[in-house]
């Protein structure tokens, strides 16, 4: 029999990621700090980088605890280059070197765009775009500049492609990082350094939920009447999906955005597939109505 919740068990069972150095933005919390976790459990020391070191060393603590594996949590706001180097710097002279980057870290919030100052809209395209690309430039100059094989992983959305009302700042951003994945996959192939995107649908995390879905809003869309599987995403799943593309095994897998939505966004967009609330009993009154049309 099929094992139904096999998606919340890790997928590799061996240390698939040893000898990796990955750096993880926004490694403290919510699913960079799952995908952090993976990460070592298969053998990968991390450096885990955001605003906050209090959150930074919690997790940590908690990480090495149960995984056993190399953390260095340091503080770093990703919209300052000079703030990243410091990171890239520490993060070299504790593992001798990064071949690994994780694009997690984010911000975001709902509001109609009419409400937003252009401070509001800075604030999210800097996190998520310039945070992106001032993360990708830097490493990406001292990968080429040492030679060393690297992999870069970007967390987009599926509104970085269909857009998004009420989140105009981050679909913006979003569908910039989504360009950046692909532009940077062409062109530094070359150089071995592989580039690819995970583009998630909802994954319950304090962080995104409490911003996205607050108390009020989650009555007018409820995230799991719009997902065919109705349900959301587990943790493990996204990591299992993040070390694949992450480890050796996807080394012909470059410029790629792979969805993990439960089919969300194409359910959306289908005309007609909202139609699945018609209940059986009344497809034989529909049927003879439009057999009846050829009459
Ligand atoms: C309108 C807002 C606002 C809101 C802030 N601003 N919140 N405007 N509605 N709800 C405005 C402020 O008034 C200010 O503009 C400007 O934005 C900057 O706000 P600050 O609070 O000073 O910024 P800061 O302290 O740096 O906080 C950044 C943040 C915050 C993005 C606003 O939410 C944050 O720290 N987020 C990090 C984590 C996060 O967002 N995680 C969720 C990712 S989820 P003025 O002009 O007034 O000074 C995600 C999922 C997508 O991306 C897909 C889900 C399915
Ligand atoms: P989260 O826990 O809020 O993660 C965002 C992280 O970014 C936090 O750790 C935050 O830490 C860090 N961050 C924010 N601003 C920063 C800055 N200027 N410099 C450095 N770090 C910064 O939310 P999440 O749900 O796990 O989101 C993780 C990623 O998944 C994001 O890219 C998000 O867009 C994407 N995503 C999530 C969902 C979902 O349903 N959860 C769906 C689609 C995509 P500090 O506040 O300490 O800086």
């Amino acid at each position: 029999m099929a094992d139904e919740k096999k998606y919340t068990q890790p997928m590799f069972k061996a240390d698939e990621l040893k000898g990796k150095t990955i750096l993880i933005t926004g490694g403290g919390t919510g699913l960079g700090r799952s995908m952090t976790e993976y990460f070592m459990k298969l053998g990968a020391n991390t450096i885990i980088a955001s605003r906050k070191q209090e959150v930074l060393d919690k997790t940590a603590e908690e990480l090495r605890k149960s995984t056993g594996g190399k953390i260095l949590p340091i503080a770093c706001d990703v919209r300052k280059p000079l703030e990243v180097e410091k990171v890239i710097e520490a993060g070299i002279a504790e593992f001798g070197e990064i071949n690994g980057l994780l694009n997690n870290a984010a911000g975001n919030f709902v509001s109609p765009t009419e409400r937003l100052s252009p401070k509001a809209f800075d604030v999210i395209v800097d996190i998520v775009l310039k945070g992106s690309y001032n993360c990708s430039l830097l490493l990406g100059k001292y990968w080429i500049e040492k030679g060393i094989p690297a992999t870069m992983l970007n967390i987009v959305t599926t509104y970085s492609w269909t857009g998004s009302g009420f989140v105009v700042p981050s679909a913006v951003a979003k569908a910039g990082v989504l360009s950046l994945t692909r532009s940077l996959a062409a062109e530094w192939a070359k150089y071995k350094i592989r580039t690819n995107a995970i583009a998630p649908g909802p994954f319950p995390t304090t962080g995104a939920f409490s911003r996205l879905f607050p108390e009020g809003l989650k009555e007018k869309i409820d995230p799991l009447k719009r997902i065919p599987l109705k349900r959301y995403g587990d943790h493990q799943e996204l990591a299992n999906l993040a070390a694949y593309l992450m480890s050796d095994f996807s080394a012909y897998v470059n410029g790629e955005v792979v969805t993990i939505d439960g089919g969300e966004w194409i359910y959306n967009a289908g005309e007609f597939t909202g139609l699945d609330a018609v209940p059986e009993e009344m497809w034989d009154f529909i049927e003879q109505q439009v057999r009846g049309k050829k009459k």
